[in-house]
């Protein structure tokens, strides 16, 4: 793996000292002592911050059990995650803001938390009254607006099942993942802003109803963008089903191992995995992680830009930060709509103290040049968080300079879907930064990360495991526990495999290098490039595909597909657009390829195998053709590297 580049970086950023003082971690001695405390006795550690972060209805009698792979936490104990999102903040903090949604077209709404907890309990009851249990899965397939928290909550209060799939996913994604789910009811809207357009969400929905979801009973449809909309069959509108439900709903106690979510993510070989997260572990995680890596205080106006759709949002936009009472700013469109300053305007505007994003994002903001930061007035900001991949060195001292005028700490954060919350961070009263490490494990984590004999590198590169169980874990996958074993913890018998490399360095810092198999990470979203090959091939006139990801300066990586045709199917612009297409409507925008290459065969190894390391080098080759015209030849290339496996 190469780590050159990265090799050069040593500049070092203590924490700022004002900041440092008033942080909940102040310094890196308090660090380590907790970190060695949490070493020392795990489970006094974990019980301790368990109910620190949590309200236990029933209080856990044993602190962990783990059976490789399986793990439960906090047995015995009960809890409720939308309990402790709203009900602990309502008697003296009941009017704080919960919310301060901004729609696309600049409409706003706030919600204090008393607001908030009203409209997660009519959407509570009215879920009951359709006749959802607990242990059912519910569907949300919403914009960025506030029927997404109050969904996610709505479903969290009575004990079911979320599986949010983003808004930009298409209607056979959709239908995928809401048929391996077995979703009872779905949450939708008419519709989203997003680049001054409206994303039909519920055109979408009844697409994928009509290519079958068998388990599916009813459709909720919240009114968004104000197409009038005749309900049919079996939908029903969001208010009409609401406005007459009660505004409060006894939270159903639910153990703390009960199902919160299951959600979606791209792997390596076939259909996506469905990550399922339970309460406590994850709750508690979520909470702790928020305040410790944010500092967060009540009065902080929070804003972490992902979409709910992803696990950043679940984590970071909902559970984490309500249940620390802030103000969760949540902004529904694209980030340069209308201009190529909204993101600063609305910091400007609402006043936002903590900005979390990713690199994806930051390196776009700075090709569109300083001066639409430099024109509002940023002085809010006192920290920025970044994550989804790893962040350039270059783009780190932007965002620290530019963004935070110097004076905030940028936090790098590494985690995954499966991880539930942060592990790897800095703490921003407490770690020295250097520009591009996540630096190092949060108390109570143990990554390590070992070269291919198993062995501990304690200096230099290798493969990422996590290498003791911790709360908010992925417990298995939705409906496949076989594959959860093969896929996290067969690399190393009883280890979890990370599936990203990772270097270490003198100060065991560690620095993130991507992924070691066939996932590419696109603008900090993780897509299996298998299903991108899948959905080129389901075209028809292709005869097979390889994608493999290529370094981009704005997206992190770029996907070049190399595709053979069927006989008598002519290469060429329409060919190229068809496939485009067509991939936008199997999966989504986000998995187009950014450049499609006619191969006349693919360079396969003697067992088969498409020899993907060869394209990858032949996609990040500088001597890339454009013409799209005439066919590549691969073989003699294939021929020179005939060992490669
Ligand atoms: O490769 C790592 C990268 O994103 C992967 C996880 O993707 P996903 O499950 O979609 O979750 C994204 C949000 C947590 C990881 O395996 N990644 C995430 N954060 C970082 C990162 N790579 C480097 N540095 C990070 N801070």
């Amino acid at each position: 793996m190469s780590i050159e580049s990265v090799l050069q970086e040593n500049r070092v950023f203590a924490p700022p000292e004002g900041f440092a003082a008033r942080a909940h971690i102040k310094s890196l001695a308090e660090y380590r002592k907790l970190y060695a405390e949490a070493e020392r006795d795990p489970d006094a550690y974990w019980a301790a911050r368990a109910n620190e972060e949590l309200h236990w209805q029933t209080p856990f009698t044993k602190v962990s059990e783990w059976q490789a792979p399986h793990a439960k936490w906090f047995l015995g104990g009960k809890t409720n995650l939308s309990y402790n999102c709203l009900d602990r903040h309502l008697e003296k903090r009941g009017d704080h803001l919960a919310l301060r949604f901004e729609g696309e077209p600049k409409d706003s709404l706030t919600l204090t938390y008393r607001e908030l907890h009203a409209r997660v309990c009519r959407l509570a009851n009215a879920l009951k009254a359709l006749g959802v249990k607990p242990g059912d899965r519910v569907g949300i397939y919403l914009p960025m607006t506030s029927e997404a928290v109050i969904a996610m909550l709505a479903c969290a209060r009575i004990g079911a099942v979320h599986s949010v799939v983003f808004g930009g996913f298409s209607a056979e994604a959709l239908r995928d993942r809401m048929a391996d789910a077995g979703a009872k009811v779905l949450l939708t809207a008419d519709g989203g802003w997003r680049k001054g357009g409206v994303v039909p969400l519920l055109e979408n929905v009844r697409a994928a109803v009509a290519a079958g979801i068998p388990s599916l009973q009813k459709v909720v449809v919240a009114q968004r963008t104000g197409v009038s909309l005749e309900l049919k069959g079996n939908e029903v509108g969001w208010n009409a089903l609401c406005e007459k439900q009660p505004a409060t709903c006894e939270p159903e106690w639910v153990d703390s191992e009960h199902p919160l979510f299951i959600l979606y993510t791209s792997g390596s070989t076939g259909k996506p995995k469905g990550v399922l997260h339970t309460t406590a572990g994850y709750g508690m995680w979520a909470s702790l992680t928020s305040r410790w890596v944010f500092d967060l205080r009540h009065d902080d106006v929070y804003w972490c830009t992902a979409d709910v759709g992803w696990v950043t949002g679940h984590s970071y936009v909902v559970y984490g930060p309500l249940m620390n009472g802030v103000t969760v700013v949540m902004y529904e469109g694209a980030p340069t709509t209308p201009g190529p300053d909204r993101f600063w305007d609305i910091i400007e505007r609402h006043r936002v103290t903590i900005l979390y994003t990713a690199p994806t994002a930051i390196r776009a903001f700075m090709r569109l040049g300083d001066e639409h930061v430099k024109k509002h007035d940023l002085r809010s900001l006192r920290l920025l968080g970044s994550v989804g991949e790893p962040i350039n060195p270059e783009a780190w001292m932007w965002y620290r300079d530019v963004v935070g005028g110097g004076r905030c700490p940028v936090v790098d954060t590494w985690w995954q879907t499966e991880t539930g919350g942060i592990l790897v961070t800095p703490l921003p009263g407490a770690t020295p930064t250097k520009p591009g490490s996540a630096t190092l494990p949060l108390p109570g984590i143990h990554p390590a990360v070992l070269d291919d004999h198993g062995q501990k590198v304690e200096q230099g590169g290798g493969k990422l495991f996590v290498v003791k169980p911790w709360p908010s874990m992925l417990r298995t996958i939705w409906g496949d526990d076989a594959r959860f074993k093969t896929t996290y913890f067969s690399e190393r018998e009883g280890l979890y495999f990370t599936g990203d490399g990772a270097r270490v360095d003198a100060d065991g810092y560690l620095w993130l290098m991507g992924r070691v198999d066939d996932v590419v990470n696109v603008a900090g979203h993780r897509l299996g490039t298998a299903e991108v090959e899948s959905a080129l091939v389901s075209e028809g006139r292709v005869a097979e595909a390889a994608v493999v990801g290529r370094p981009d300066d704005l997206k992190g990586t770029a996907l070049v597909a190399f595709v053979t045709l069927k006989a008598g199917v002519e290469a060429g612009d329409e060919m190229k657009a068809a496939l485009l297409k067509h991939v936008g409507k199997e999966i989504g925008a986000i998995a187009r390829p950014d450049e499609i290459r006619f191969a006349s065969a693919l360079p396969k190894t003697r067992s088969g195998k498409i020899m993907r390391r060869l394209l990858r080098d032949v996609a990040a080759g500088k001597d890339s053709k454009q013409d799209t015209t005439t066919l590549e030849d691969l073989s003699v290339l294939a021929a020179l590297r005939n060992d490669e496996e």
